[in-house]
């Protein structure tokens, strides 16, 4: 697949469609003019995405790189999972395509042929991840590499509490939290392959690098191994006590 043409000309048709569909489904948090500030914007915690600095976060593109339609269509209709962006899965095709056009119309990054790039190849997980006692071995070698390349940020047990969590910051200016990685729903996505994608491209905008160049796949399929084996289950939190640290 080729790479988005940032020459051709806008189709203001799918564009007026898009504004319509903007205006009905997502104003109240990304705001009029696309800044993030919507009124529902004040009380949420991540703040809504302004998209006038056209950074993404979620991306199958290289770092610093604008995403592909598909990422941003992969955002909108599964959602941010533990964020106020919800499933938009009611859309149509056509309203997905219009309300991606939309979005774009907001930032002169998407102008800049430099700024688009193809996503990149992702491999699928080793077959070890099939085997319950190769996925142990491995995780064990994950936990020391994830001491030593994540803690810091996401903290030894991987809750979201390293020693240097509290001074991140992202680009929109607000304090970049680490994610907790234990929780059984990611904004990411659950899967090796959706966490072996950040570990590729890294969340533009935020502290969170890619790490394409300091680790090898076979490192990042360690750390990947062990933050699957200290996932929380998913089930009934809500009213539940909070779950004690082993
Ligand atoms: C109730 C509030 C809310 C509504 C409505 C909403 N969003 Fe969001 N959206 C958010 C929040 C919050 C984030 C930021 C999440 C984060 O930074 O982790 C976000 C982030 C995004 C992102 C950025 C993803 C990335 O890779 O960084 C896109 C694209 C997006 N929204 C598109 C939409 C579209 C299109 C609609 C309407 C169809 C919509 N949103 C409606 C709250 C909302
Ligand atoms: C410099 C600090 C820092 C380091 C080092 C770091 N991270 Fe992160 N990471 C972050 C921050 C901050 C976020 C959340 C960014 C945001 O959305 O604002 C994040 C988000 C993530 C996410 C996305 C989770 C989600 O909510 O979807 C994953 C997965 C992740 N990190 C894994 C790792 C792994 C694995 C390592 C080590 C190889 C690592 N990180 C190293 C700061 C860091």
């Amino acid at each position: 697949m080729m790479a988005a043409d940032p020459a051709a000309p806008l189709d203001f048709n799918l564009y007026m469609q898009g504004k319509y569909v903007y205006e009905r489904n997502c104003i109240v948090c990304h705001g009029l003019r696309g800044d993030g500030n919507g009124e529902m914007s004040p009380t949420l915690k991540p703040k809504p995405r302004s998209f006038r600095e056209g950074m993404f976060k979620f991306r199958t593109t290289p770092h610093g790189m604008l995403p592909t339609d598909d990422d941003l269509r992969r955002s909108i209709t599964r959602g941010l999972s533990g964020t106020a962006m919800g499933m938009f899965s009611h859309l149509s095709a056509e309203e997905l395509d219009a309300v991606i056009t939309y979005v774009k119309s907001f930032s002169r990054r998407w102008r800049k042929a430099e700024n688009h790039a193809l996503a990149v190849p992702l491999p699928s997980p080793p077959e070890w991840f099939k085997t319950s006692v190769d996925l142990k071995t491995h995780a064990q070698s994950g936990q020391n590499l994830f001491g030593l390349n994540c803690a810091a940020c996401h903290g030894e047990k991987a809750d979201g509490k390293g020693p240097a969590a509290m001074a991140l910051k992202d680009i929109w200016g607000v304090p970049a939290a680490p994610s907790d990685l234990r929780q059984p729903h990611l904004r990411c996505g659950d899967t090796p392959a959706d966490l072996f994608r950040i570990l590729a491209t890294g969340l533009n905008g935020t502290p969170m690098a890619s790490f394409d160049q300091t680790l090898t796949e076979a490192q990042r399929w360690d750390i990947i191994a062990h933050l699957m084996s200290i996932r929380l289950p998913s089930g009934p939190v809500l009213g539940a006590a909070a779950p004690t640290s082993p």
